[in-house]
């Protein structure tokens, strides 16, 4: 806890003397610390609760836009908060095979904090899952999303296991690999 706090003031302590070398005109590769800064200078967010807290980091994530059926296709505005995290059964197909977005109401009855912890730190899954945003937050921000995400209970039925690459879906998947424009006419 305590390295990991030194870490980000010895970040930010490169940043502070990077920006001032920049505003005396005389360093180059500083031009890119600001955006360094907007991801690490943020510890954790604050909110009137962990709980709180733990709503707003899942809402500004967008894991609703996976995690969540027909949430990012209505632009938010269904399902209401008791339906979400219930996972989907349409997956992602790509080089990796097919992911599903996982029913997170019931991954979280299955692991305790330090599990969740671990593994967003490892950050191992298959993508689309933006497993290097997840690598990124604090752990205060990881226990609030934990805390939030468990609060909400178990609902739904689990996500279809994935599927190897090479293996044909049987199911409705979403291809998550760049497809070529139609040929334009002459
Ligand atoms: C772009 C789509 C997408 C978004 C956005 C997204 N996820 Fe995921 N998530 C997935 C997919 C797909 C998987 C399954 C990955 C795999 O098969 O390895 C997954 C898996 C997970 C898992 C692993 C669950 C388990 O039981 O193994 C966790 C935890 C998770 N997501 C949390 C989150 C959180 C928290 C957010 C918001 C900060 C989020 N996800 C946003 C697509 C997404």
């Amino acid at each position: 806890m305590s390295a990991h706090n030194t870490n980000i003031s010895a970040h930010t302590a490169f940043i502070v003397i990077a920006g001032l070398l920049s505003l005396q005109g005389c360093s180059k590769p500083a031009a890119a610390a600001p955006a360094a800064e907007a991801v690490t200078g943020v510890e954790h967010v604050s909110a009137g609760s962990t709980l709180e807290a733990g709503r707003y980091l899942v809402k500004i994530g967008g894991c609703n836009d996976c995690h969540t059926p027909g949430f990012a296709m209505a632009n938010g505005a269904s399902p209401d908060e008791p339906e979400w995290l219930t996972g989907d059964a349409v997956g992602f197909s790509g080089p990796w095979g097919v992911s599903y977005p996982a029913n997170l109401r019931l991954s979280f009855q299955n692991m305790n904090e330090t599990q969740f912890i671990e593994m967003a730190r490892a950050g191992q899954g298959r993508p689309p899952m933006p497993w290097p945003s997840l690598k990124a937050m604090s752990d205060k921000d990881l226990k609030a999303i934990y805390a939030y995400i468990k609060s909400l209970g178990p609902r739904g039925e689990m996500a279809p296991a994935a599927l190897s690459p090479g293996v044909a879906p049987d199911r409705p998947h979403i291809p998550f690999t760049p497809q070529m424009p139609a040929a334009t006419k002459s």
